[in-house]
């Protein structure tokens, strides 16, 4: 029996002033679309959080891919992430250089075999498996540097981006992409590479991707910690509130995370200002997009 498809992307949880809500908007909905595209069409969870991701990645908008904010030696280093609900496979990259698209490379890693690939690492086999290699240098966009040269203090700064999907086949498929913290150490990592903390996906129970601080995430293992409030069959939107307040409760901190559960109901949930989002599914003509909760979802 087919199942019915779900997208829901996020383009991170943070401060979102009024000057970048439209291109929020317009970022969020393109990669659902995206990813809605390869899901309709019949392609599989994996394909459509890949294409979802790198919509994002190619916009300076989020921080992930190309525009990602930058490190204390003036360099963008990326982390990305994929995990397989069906098998539990995931891959992983951290701390990568000239690397295009790092979710792609993630993927590659995924299908061959799970491991988390760290910097020339990541980066050789990227090279090695054909994809798309730039200077490192092109991973910086004019509005970073700026920021990074001037020190400038921001209140928008830009956070991590994700992607969850349930196909026709019922596999529910989670990914995570992200530039890391401003002005953060060389070789800092965070959550986004780490299964449990920047996502997870079980197709007994659902797929998360979450977005924030690392080191508050990490503590908490988010995304397994929301995974882990669907069982019993509490509502995704309980779920991904659970373990917001979760990390409220045990560590401060700012983080979001979006959940589908195995019957395609979605859910998320935050404590930072904002959070951007887009969802698909075949009811709907053209995502719905937020940049905000205004109320809580139907709770079906
Ligand atoms: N969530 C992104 C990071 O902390 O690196």
């Amino acid at each position: 029996m087919s199942v019915r498809p779900v997208i829901v992307v996020h383009g991170g949880a943070k401060t979102i002033s009024e000057d970048k809500i439209a291109a929020n908007h317009a970022g969020c909905r393109a990669a659902a679309e995206a990813g809605w595209q390869v899901l309709c069409q019949g392609g599989s969870a994996a394909e459509a959080v890949e294409a979802a991701i790198r919509v994002f990645e190619s916009d300076q908008t989020f921080n992930a891919g190309f525009g990602s904010t930058m490190n204390s030696e003036g360099e963008v280093e990326v982390d990305a992430a994929i995990m397989d609900g069906a098998t539990l496979g995931w891959g992983a990259v951290a701390a990568v250089q000239r690397v295009r698209h790092p979710i792609s490379a993630a993927r590659r890693i995924m299908e061959e075999k799970p491991r988390l690939l760290v910097a020339r690492s990541g980066e050789r086999f990227a090279l090695e498996h054909g994809l798309e290699m730039c200077a490192k240098a092109d991973l910086i966009s004019e509005e970073q540097y700026q920021e990074w040269k001037e020190e400038a203090e921001v209140a928008d700064r830009p956070n991590t981006v994700g992607c969850v999907a349930l196909d026709v086949n019922g596999n529910l498929v989670a990914g995570s992409s992200t530039g890391g913290v401003t002005g953060q150490p060389q070789g800092r990592v965070g959550d986004t590479a780490i299964v449990g903390c920047g996502l997870y996906a079980d197709n007994r129970l659902g797929a998360c991707s979450t977005t924030g601080d690392g080191e508050s995430i990490i503590p908490v293992v988010l995304a397994k910690t929301a995974i882990d409030a669907l069982v019993g069959g509490n509502h995704p939107d309980q779920a991904a509130q659970y373990a917001i307040d979760t990390l409220i409760d045990r560590v401060e901190g700012e983080a979001g995370c979006i959940l589908i559960d195995h019957q395609g109901r979605i859910g998320w949930a935050y404590n930072s200002q904002d959070m951007a989002i887009a969802y698909m599914n075949e009811d709907l003509s053209e995502p719905a997009v937020f940049t905000g909760k205004e109320q809580p979802l139907a709770i079906a």
